[in-house]
This record gives structure tokens, sequence and C-alpha cells, in this order.
């Protein structure tokens, strides 16, 4: 790859600003587009101030220079032309998704990558009528992926290995953490591991056992605090003195019951949902809405630096 590797980002709403920050603060030149010409000229003002940010907890070294690298453009074809990777975030619907690939294809050199930011939809929904389909995957991040680092590569059937490697190497090589979706499958690892956890929440909230305000508290002040920096295999291996298999051995006759009765679709029929809104309290309204996401936006920084700091336990098998 040349010394400034160019990346196409296609959409320049929430999403695509974000990847744009990402590849832009690890040195390379991004030409980002959307036919929205609103949303194209916001561009290097929202960057500005979200790379400031990055900056002042040390998650970017030269914020001025990231954001003079962001460089907007009018059509996929002029941000595809000569590029080494893109990076897809227009809507999320199969048919946009067909359209822009195939205008990604017929533009960007044959070496570049083709990757989706899809939240839900497999690559093989569009790409296979492609003559360049083995060169596309979906890399779905997690919002916004300048802060949150897991990207999911969830290849189609068609997708050369090639593809895959040289993607993970580019995000490693950006600072973003991917893990490898093996086959397709509906709403890939990440949705899947949420949805199971609100379907409970719904219930449990729904059926009077807990508010909503302390349904949140058991996260955020219990659960979640191993998972900012361990995973649940992580956290069951040292939840009994032998491991995992001493773990399923003492404990899965509860989770055994628990789910021969899931949560079932009711859980999200409007008569729970209201009971839960109900359980939550008011509205935010728009401002206090766009101040709570900078805000949380702040604390994922300094985790994001705090993680940065810390150690990894290194195994020694
Ligand atoms: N928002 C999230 O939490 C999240 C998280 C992970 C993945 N995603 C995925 O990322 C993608 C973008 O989501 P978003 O939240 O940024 O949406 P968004 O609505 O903020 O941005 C989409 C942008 O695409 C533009 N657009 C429309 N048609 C286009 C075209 N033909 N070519 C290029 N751009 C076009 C729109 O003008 C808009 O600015 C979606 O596929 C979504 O599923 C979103």
């Amino acid at each position: 790859m040349r010394k400034t590797p160019i990346v196409a980002v296609i959409g320049a709403g929430l999403i695509g600003r974000s990847w744009a920050m990402v590849f832009a603060r690890a040195g390379w030149t991004v030409r980002i587009t959307d036919p929205n010409e609103a949303a194209l000229r916001a561009v290097p003002r929202l960057v500005r101030v979200s790379l400031a940010d990055l900056a002042r907890h040390g998650l970017v070294a030269d914020p001025r220079g990231a954001a003079k690298r962001i460089i907007p453009v009018r059509t996929i074809a002029e941000a595809a032309s000569g590029a080494d990777f893109a990076q897809e975030c227009g809507p999320e619907t199969i048919a946009d998704k067909i359209a822009i690939f195939g205008a990604l294809d017929a533009a960007a050199p044959a070496r570049a990558i083709l990757a989706s930011s899809s939240s839900a939809i497999a690559a093989s929904k569009f790409t296979g009528k492609l003559a360049g389909r083995a060169r596309c995957l979906v890399a779905h991040p997690v919002n916004p992926p300048h802060l949150v680092p897991v990207v999911e590569l969830c290849p189609a059937p068609w997708t050369s290995r090639k593809t895959v490697a040289a993607a993970r190497r580019i995000y490693e090589r950006i600072g973003q953490v991917p893990v490898l979706v093996r086959k397709e499958i509906e709403g890939f690892i990440l949705n899947r591991l949420q949805g199971a956890l609100l379907a409970e929440a719904f219930r449990l909230v729904g059926a009077g056992y807990v508010s909503a305000a302390d349904l949140d508290k058991t996260i955020k002040d219990g659960l979640g605090l191993r998972w900012s920096f361990m995973g649940p295999f992580e956290t069951i291996e040292l939840n009994a003195p032998r491991g995992i298999s001493d773990y399923c051995a003492r404990y899965t006759g509860f989770y055994k019951r628990l789910q021969a009765a899931p949560a079932t679709p009711e859980v999200y029929a409007t008569r729970n949902t209201d009971r839960v809104i109900r359980s939550w309290g008011a509205p935010l309204g728009d401002s206090r809405h766009a101040a709570k996401t900078r805000w949380r936006d702040r604390r994922l920084a300094a985790l994001a630096a705090h993680k940065r700091a810390q150690a990894g336990f290194k195994k020694t098998r």
C-alpha cells in the first residue's frame, strides 16, 4: 500500500463522519461523499469539533492535520478513483446498498476492498451480482467508531480469504478491534448479544419485577463494570475456582431453567413497551438529547484513554 493510503467514505451521516475521523487520525487521506449537500457541507465543522474533543483525551496527536485530510467530494466515482479502501455508510436499505456498491465496484481500483457499515443487511444481499464481489464484505462498527473500536467483519460466501485477512490488518493498523463473523447470521454477533439482554430487560421491567432505572443500575454499576474490559467468558472463568467447566457444573442448572422459558416477541408488543416507557419517564427533548450525546461521547473518550493506558492480562499458555 502507498505511503498515504486513500479511503472513500460513502455517506456523511453519523457513521460516515466517525469513520472519516478514524482513518484520518491514522494518517489516511479520506474522500467523503454524500448526495445531501447540507450533510456534506457540515463535515469539516463537525469533524473539527469531534477531533478537538478527542485531542483533549490524548486520542489524536494532530487534530488539525487529521481534519485537513478529510476531503468532501461530489460523487462516489470521485471518492473511489485511486482509493485503497472504501467504507460505505449510506442508508440501511438493500436498494441503496446495491446502487452504492455497483458504483464503487465500477470506480474503485481492483486492489481496493469494499466494506459496508451495514448494521443488519448481510453482504450476500447486495454484492452477489458484482464482478468484484470477492472484495466485498460487511464491516459493522458500533456507534461511534471513533470511540468504540470493535468492528464485526462479516464476509459473504464469495468474499475471498485474502480480502478478509487484508481488511483485518487494515482495521488493526488504524486502531480498531476487528472480530470475524465466520458465517452470515442476522444481527451478526454484537446485536444478537444486545438483543438477548434487551429482551430480558423489557420482560423484567414490563412484568413489574424492577424499575427501568434500577435495571440500568444493574448493568452500569454491576455487570457493565467488568464488561468494559472483560468479555462474558473471561468473567465466568474467574467466577468459579477452576474456570469455565467448574462454572458450568455449578451454575448452569439455573441458566437451563431460564432458557426453557425465554423472553418471547410479546415483550416488544406496545402494551409491554408502554409499561417500560412509563417506568423510564418522559423523553429528554431535542436539546437535552444532544447534550446527553455529547456527555456520552466525552465519557467514552475518557474510558478509551483509560483502557489505552492499561495493560491487558497476558496469557502464559
Ligand atoms: N447509527 C448507528 O448506530 C449505526 C451503527 C452501526 C452501523 N450503522 C450503519 O451505518 C450506515 C449509516 O448509518 P448512519 O447512522 O450514519 O445514518 P445517517 O442517516 O446518519 O447517514 C446516512 C447518510 O447517507 C446519505 N446517503 C443517502 N443516499 C446516499 C447515496 N446514494 N450515497 C451516499 N450517501 C447517501 C444520507 O444523505 C445520509 O447523510 C447504515 O448502514 C447503518 O445501518 C449505523
